[in-house]
């Protein structure tokens, strides 16, 4: 049987950063669910459709096709054939991606494909649902998080580095609005899942919270 790992939590709490490093360590396969929501907001997007157009929406999920593979150990995304993966992590896709992930069809579509990924393999899986509906067997499920101001300037710093411009106090109101959306949306909110341990990453660094997650996945395998 695989082995399954759960990382739920708001966005910028470092879900994907840790997640990565350590698939890495223990050699299993990192799946970032993030990113499949945010390839089908880049679809709605460049074919015009509006992320309150749920009709729409629902009806244009059929013509999309998300794949993932694996190059060099690095998950990339496939948007009906083309590569995407260098297209998502815009602010603009995120806020989209967290608009048109309230709609049930499009989850449907994802949590099916993403159960697919997991069967056989030992996968380290990030989101919001992963925990509670996608993987709720998970042997070992992490709550991820961290103070609103500690994740807005996590993410000013990530795009500042990119050399793309932006704003603190924006991005720190986006991310209220991002936890509002995605913790009390009616379809799989974003909520800890009864077993899982919540890790505050706001006073940690990486290595701390890779080391805590890492005990917690050696005490738990051990026994
Ligand atoms: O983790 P992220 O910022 O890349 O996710 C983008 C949006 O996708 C997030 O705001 C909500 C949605 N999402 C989701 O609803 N369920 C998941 N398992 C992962 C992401």
């Amino acid at each position: 049987m695989s082995i399954n790992i759960a990382i739920d939590g708001p966005a910028g709490a470092g879900k994907s950063t840790i997640a990565r490093i350590l698939a890495k360590e223990l050699s299993f396969i990192y799946v970032d669910t993030g990113a499949m929501y945010r390839t089908m907001a880049l679809y709605f997007f460049e074919a015009g459709i509006a992320a309150e157009d749920e009709a729409a929406i629902s009806s244009a999920c059929g013509n999309v096709a998300v794949t993932i593979v694996y190059e060099k150990g690095e998950q990339q995304v496939l948007l009906n054939g083309e590569n995407v993966t260098g297209k998502l992590r815009t602010e603009q896709v995120g806020n989209m991606a967290s608009a048109i992930s309230v709609y049930p069809k499009v989850r449907e579509k994802l949590v099916v494909l993403q159960q697919k990924l997991a069967e056989d393999t030992d996968v380290i899986m990030d989101g919001r649902d992963i925990g509670t509906c996608v993987l709720p067997n998970a042997q070992i499920k992490i709550y991820l998080t961290a103070s609103v101001e500690t994740r807005a300037k996590r993410r000013y710093e990530e795009l500042t580095a990119k050399g793309q411009s932006c704003e603190l106090a924006k991005i720190a109101r986006d991310i209220r609005e991002r936890d509002a959306r995605d913790m009390n949306r009616p379809v799989s909110p974003l909520r800890q899942a009864e077993d899982a341990v919540t890790v505050d990453t706001s006073d940690l660094t990486i290595e701390e919270v890779v080391s805590v997650i890492r005990n917690i996945y050696e005490e738990k395998i051990q026994k």
